[in-house]
């Protein structure tokens, strides 16, 4: 079994213990003001951790509830958001995914976002391209702004932050046919690379929401820089992804 199938296939065990507990039932505490997290979070970063310890026993972990384990000196290291669109599940709005990225020297080299509702697997390998449920996905093929629908985020420091991102919302609507908000950022992006959506923007992402799923995009025949249009790191706080024909537009009206 190739390296990514055992990352799906341990990822798509983990959808399974998201769908068991919006079924059964789960509990829900508060981060921050607008920011929750569920007993399914924090069931499902333990699974993936402890199963993907055994899979592959050299590399550290950053998963979003339990920050950085450094169990090792490998250079090395799994990126892991065990629910993105957590604001989604918590009401019951089915729309959320699962987010794995593993990172060697610094380089995303795989990647697997999955929507355990819609049962959609979106994985890429570095140089082998991206796909859908086994099938190879690429970007839209849109050149123009005023063509493209797009999609974005909004921080949960929101009701405090000038970084808000209601003036670059604003731009973007008029510039375009439309901007979606969906809750998931991981899923965003898989919705650029397989052509859905022509862009996603978003200001104070974390890399466990955007590692995968920029790669996806990347592999895709995307492009995905930072705010700014430099390259994105795992430290950058931003990101625009696009299917590369638009990106210059989007910069532009996102910088104003
Ligand atoms: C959030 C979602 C949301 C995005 C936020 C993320 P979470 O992740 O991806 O779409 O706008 O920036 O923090 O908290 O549900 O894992
Ligand atoms: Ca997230
Ligand atoms: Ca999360």
């Amino acid at each position: 079994m190739s390296l990514l199938d055992k990352i799906a296939t341990i990822v798509a065990s983990a959808g399974d213990i998201l769908l068991e507990k919006m079924e059964a039932g789960f509990s829900i505490c508060k981060k921050g003001q607008i920011d929750l997290v569920t007993d399914a979070d924090h069931a499902v970063e333990r699974f993936l951790i402890s199963e993907l310890k055994q899979a592959f026993p050299a590399a550290s972990f950053c998963a979003e509830e339990q920050g950085w384990l450094e169990d090792n000196e490998s250079d090395a290291v799994w990126f892991i958001d065990p629910l993105d669109g957590t604001t989604n599940f918590a009401h019951g709005f089915p729309y959320f995914s699962i987010s794995v990225a593993l990172a060697k020297n610094g380089q995303t080299v795989a990647g697997v976002v999955y929507n355990p509702v819609s049962k959609e697997l979106f994985a890429a390998e570095r140089g082998k391209g991206a796909r859908r449920n086994g099938h190879p996905i690429k970007v839209s093929q849109n050149a123009d702004l005023q063509d493209s629908l797009l999609v974005t985020g909004f921080p949960y420091n929101i009701k405090t932050s000038a970084e808000n991102n209601f003036d670059q919302f604003s731009r973007a609507t008029k510039a375009s046919q439309g901007v979606r908000r969906t809750g998931s950022a991981a899923l965003d992006l898989c919705n650029v690379a397989c052509g859905r959506f022509d862009g996603y923007w978003e200001q104070l992402v974390n890399v466990w929401d955007i590692a995968a799923g920029a790669l996806i995009v990347e592999e895709a025949g995307g492009t995905v820089t930072d705010y700014h249009g430099s390259a994105l790191l795992h430290s950058s706080k931003s990101v625009i992804a696009t299917n590369g024909l638009i990106h210059g537009q989007l910069l532009d009206v996102l910088q104003g």
